[in-house]
């Protein structure tokens, strides 16, 4: 049996409801990544703020987590996408934890298309594994049940491919 773990970081809250849909679908651990110092979701100095992070390619310190994520089989990874790139905590996680050779599978939610943020997920991730992506817009302003089924379907097939 394959151990999953689903690690996302979600400002205002699209990668978290894809997160909680993919988890329940699969049955899999999940790990929400908090900076020690988040920004304010509310109004529009996040802009600011995240975008500077991410382009910056600054590595926020992480509160500190129980779960071991290389114990697991596969890393199911999820990002909002910010000034065209995967988001500043996740760059924190991808230093902490050395991923080479492990499974994994990726999805962003973003306002475009997300296709340079992918570009740039798969290339942080080249020595990895990387089983599948998924790229979803705006989850919870464009039909979010049909962006959490498609999401729910993904993982399963991920699953599932890896057990034939
Ligand atoms: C700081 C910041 C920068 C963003 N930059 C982009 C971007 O470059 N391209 C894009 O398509 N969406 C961008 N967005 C929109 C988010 O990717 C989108 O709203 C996403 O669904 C947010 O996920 P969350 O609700 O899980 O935080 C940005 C949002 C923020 C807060």
């Amino acid at each position: 049996m394959e151990k999953v773990l689903v690690v996302f970081y979600s400002l205002t809250g699209n990668t978290k409801l894809i997160a909680e849909a993919i988890a329940n679908s699969i049955n899999s651990d999940v790990l929400e990544l908090k900076p020690v110092k988040e920004l304010n979701a509310e109004g529009g100095s996040k802009y600011f703020w995240g975008g500077y992070q991410a382009k910056m390619k600054k590595k926020p310190k992480l509160r500190e987590f129980d779960i071991n994520p290389l114990d697991y089989d596969l890393i199911i990874l999820g990002t909002p996408v910010w000034a065209w790139t995967y988001s500043p905590p996740i760059r924190s996680f991808l230093s902490k934890y050395d991923l080479s050779g492990k499974k994994v599978a990726l999805w962003t939610c973003s306002a475009g298309d997300g296709v340079k943020a992918m570009n740039r997920f798969k290339e942080a991730l080249k020595n990895t594994n990387i089983l599948g992506e998924i790229r979803l817009q705006e989850p919870k302003q464009h039909g979010l049940e049909a962006s959490k089924e498609k999401a729910a379907v993904w993982a399963k097939e991920i699953i599932q491919n890896i057990k034939n």
